[in-house]
């Protein structure tokens, strides 16, 4: 990783549990500014902010009165891939070709495979995709399959696993064996490359109501969607803006299963990913995770796969945006959200993706039937992952179901504290490391670091 990456995280260490994030995070060098000149070369980022407002009026037509916030979506299916990602991919692919690397290399299954294939091909780099496509009997995902495609339209080469550990272990073995340059999702460059889209929504919601937005909602799964967000808006002067993740529930279904691999309808944005990597972001695949979004969340909201399907197919008939999966899983929470909060609170679904083939809902919905799920119509609380797929009858029947913020926190500071070697007892600074990855007080940390080692 050193190699691939061109610098070391040893640097940033500051004992067997605090390390200095900032200082990673400063350690491209890049200002908010410089990235976005980059993104702007790279065909990536500026993309429109719209009014939702067919889907506001729904939504008030069934709110208390004087409820019902206004809703926005940035269209971020506009980047050249087709999703957020490409602001991630555009950092590394820069940083790449200035320091001479021949190629990149990504394990990933999702668009950002697509992403660092299409920056890969506009900046002349070989490219090496690794996914976790298929279950044992060579079944692939169809969302996974339709992102194969699109990798290698961009002329990456992709390499098609079955589900397992060894993922990761094939990336670093090519990476081993290339020398090319490791475009991590998690590494500081692909963060960076996020906080323009919180900058920008702040800018566009400025010019459009006069002030920043008073919620974001973001889909959440490894992480860097929300911290890298989050960090924009702050950036942009947006400190008041409450930042609210939001997964699919996907509880009860084992991410690294065989079986369960294609009883799933999402494969991004869901508790699977979401729930583990805000408890334990150092699982990825650089030493130390730049996106941290325990740090950044004020809220972490669950829908389910139904009203996520839901919500899809209001976007299309509503708004006329045919979009899809992921974003829309901010945009049911939003909806569910919305309902709640004052006529002139603004409420911002900070993405949409691209959608078609694989990916579309409608053939999302017929290989879960073939999988054995039962999809119908009803009330949207049936919902079992895996089993059932419950498409709402009605708008007012979505919701967002609260994660305990808590009860993260204590999970996230156990899992610090078994990383750490036997007996370490934590020092002041590791309490105050902990306080601001987990976005809250140091009391409160020293309070469950007591309760832990009792
Ligand atoms: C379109 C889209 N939205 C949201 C996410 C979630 O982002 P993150 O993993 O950074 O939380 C992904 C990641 O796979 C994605 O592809």
């Amino acid at each position: 990783m050193r190699r691939a990456l061109g610098f070391d995280y040893s640097e940033f260490e500051r004992s067997p549990i605090a390390f200095d994030y900032e200082g990673l995070m400063a350690s491209h060098g890049l200002s908010l500014d410089d990235v976005r000149a980059i993104q702007q070369a790279a065909g990536v980022g500026s993309t429109p902010l719209i009014e939702l407002h067919n889907l506001t009026d729904l939504v008030r037509s069934y709110a208390d009165p004087g409820m019902g916030a206004r809703i926005f979506v940035k269209d971020e299916a506009a980047n050249l891939a087709g999703s957020f990602k490409d602001r991630r991919a555009s950092v590394s692919i820069h940083v790449a070709k200035q320091r001479g690397y021949e190629g990149v290399i990504a394990a990933t299954s999702g668009n950002y495979g697509a992403a660092v294939a299409s920056q890969a091909a506009r900046a002349d780099l070989k490219c090496i995709i690794v996914q976790e496509a298929f279950d044992s009997r060579h079944v692939g995902q169809p969302e996974i399959i339709e992102k194969s495609r699109l990798c290698e339209a961009f002329g990456a080469e992709v390499l098609q696993l079955t589900v397992g550990p060894e993922l990761f272990v094939v990336m670093l073995e090519l990476l081993e064996e290339t020398g090319y340059f490791a475009a991590s999702l998690y590494s500081p460059f692909g963060v960076a490359g996020i906080e323009t889209l919180g900058y920008e929504i702040v800018e566009q919601m400025r010019a459009l109501t006069g002030a920043p937005p008073t919620h974001v909602v973001v889909t959440h799964a490894g992480g860097g969607n929300t911290t890298g967000t989050a960090r924009g808006l702050r950036k942009a002067g947006a400190v008041g803006t409450q930042v609210i993740s939001a997964s699919v529930d996907l509880s009860g279904l084992h991410m690294a299963s065989d079986t369960d691999f294609n009883k799933k309808s999402f494969t991004t944005g869901h508790t699977g990913f979401g729930v583990p990597f805000a408890t334990w972001p150092d699982r990825a695949d650089v030493p130390r995770n730049a996106a941290r979004a325990l740090r950044y969340m004020d809220r972490y909201v669950t829908v389910s796969q139904g009203e996520v399907f839901y919500a899809t197919e209001a976007l299309a008939k509503l708004e006329g945006l045919e979009r899809g999966p992921s974003g829309n899983t901010a945009l049911a929470a939003a909806l569910a959200l919305a309902r709640d909060l004052p006529r002139d609170a603004t409420v911002v679904v900070q993405e949409t993706e691209y959608t078609g083939a694989g990916k579309h809902h409608w053939s999302q919905l017929a290989f879960a039937r073939a999988n054995g799920i039962e999809v119908r119509t009803g009330d949207p609380r049936d919902n079992v992952p895996g089993t059932s797929i419950v498409i709402p009858e009605r708008p007012e029947q979505l919701q967002a179901t609260d994660v305990d913020l808590d009860r993260l926190r204590r999970s996230y500071v156990r899992n610090a504290l078994q990383h750490a070697p036997a007996g370490y007892r934590p020092t002041a600074d590791d309490i105050v490391f902990l306080a601001e990855d987990a976005h809250t007080t140091p009391e409160a940390v020293e309070r469950i670091v007591a309760e832990l080692l009792e």
